[in-house]
């Protein structure tokens, strides 16, 4: 039997992902959940409403009323609490039904007694309902984060800090972009130089049959790639970045389960590339990117850095709208009958490889110590 190198439908099953849950993914942008309105998202699978709560902190509830299943994300948020869209079920932000509209002002049952009500199968008042499940939520720059798993206070890590956000003379943003594809294939997408010179050729990298010897380290839970290649051949706005000529130092790394980081570093300017992949279903995951980056010369408070994020979010929109394709491309003939999921790969893949076993470890339940640290040279061409 050949061994699949992804189970595109096992990670994105919340039943059946393993240890891939127990982490804190990114369920919106802060500024896509207002106060006065629900936002649908669902993650692993799993139908959430979010919405703020009277404090503005950020609720995250299963979506689907306890009455008879509304999804509550079509519904209204007034005062910090939810409406259901269909009769009206009022939750809190515990998830605790509060109040009933067809009980009117007693809010009880006024002919049947507790005991007749047991005997049909009724409540005879809101608090009697119960509560919707409920999922821990975080906001930190400028996210909105939930966690899925069955114990939060054994979440294997904390939620992944935004590069450079709120430091002086970096200038931050985010694009939320959704692909047709898995977390696995969509993370080596993002640390992936050769498909750059293809996917990207004319906008980001032209190729130049360059000789590129990296250094591929596999250690807790990370998988850092560091290119010893100074003066790489960026095209596109990558050559706004370096006027005089700097020593180039790139790196790419992997966080499990579901972060990247690119930087590109001349002298103290420079950007980096964050992306976090929420799965949604097996080949369809929404991939949160926030770009920070610092021109080599600005003006204070990165005037000029800020002046230019049109140009540069119409820039990085087009780069990405590449991957977009390319990953649908992949997911076609991925899922193109049986057979899929088995890879190949070279010594240029190997990065990609260690990747996939820390995944794979993680949604087999991640027993056992896991891939033990390895350092490793490489070669691949541009
Ligand atoms: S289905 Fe939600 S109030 Fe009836
Ligand atoms: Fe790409």
């Amino acid at each position: 039997m050949t061994v699949r190198t992804v189970d595109l439908d096992a990670e994105a099953d919340l039943a059946r992902c393993g240890a891939l849950k127990d982490f804190w993914y990114v369920a919106c942008l802060s500024t896509e959940l207002p106060a006065n309105r629900p936002l649908a998202r669902t993650v692993f699978g799993t139908g959430l409403v979010l919405f703020r709560g009277p404090d503005g902190a950020p609720t995250a509830l299963r979506d689907r009323c306890l009455h008879r299943n509304a999804r509550l994300s079509k519904g209204d948020v007034f005062d910090g609490r939810l409406g259901c869209p269909y009769h009206g079920w009022v939750y809190d932000a515990s998830g605790t039904v509060v109040e009933i509209p067809a009980l009117g002002p007693p809010q009880r049952g006024e002919k049947l007694d507790a005991q007749a009500c047991a005997h049909e199968g009724l409540k005879p008042a809101p608090c009697d309902v119960g509560r919707l499940a409920r999922f821990p939520t975080r906001e930190q720059d400028g996210l909105v984060y939930v966690y899925l798993g069955a114990d939060v206070t054994q979440a294997r890590a904390e939620p992944f800090r935004v590069p450079y956000w709120g430091e002086r003379g970096w200038t931050v943003y985010f694009m939320v972009t959704r692909f047709a594809n898995g977390v696995t294939n969509l993370v080596e997408n993002f640390m992936d130089v050769p498909h750059t010179s293809f996917v990207h050729r004319g906008w980001f990298r032209n190729p130049t049959r360059k000789r590129v010897p990296s250094t591929v380290k596999r250690h807790a839970g990370r998988v850092r790639m560091t290119y010893h290649q100074e003066e790489d051949a960026l095209t596109g706005l990558g050559r706004l970045f370096n006027p005089r000529g700097l020593p180039l130092v790139h790196t790419d790394e992997f966080i499990v389960p579901n972060v990247t980081r690119v930087d590109y570093q001349w002298g103290d300017s420079g950007f980096a590339i964050n992306s976090q992949c929420t799965p949604i279903g097996p080949t369809d995951t929404l991939v949160y990117t926030a770009i920070s980056y610092r021109l080599p010369v600005d003006m204070p408070g990165a005037w000029v850095g800020r002046a230019l994020t049109p140009l540069v979010r119409w820039y990085t929109r087009q780069v990405i709208q590449q991957d977009v394709v390319i990953m649908e491309t992949q997911r076609q003939g991925l899922t193109d009958g049986p057979g899929g999921g088995v890879y190949s790969g070279t010594e240029a893949d190997l990065h990609h490889a260690d990747i996939e076993a820390y995944r794979r470890w993680l949604r087999e339940g991640a027993h056992g110590p896991g891939p033990e640290d390895a350092e490793r040279d490489v070669v691949f061409w541009v």
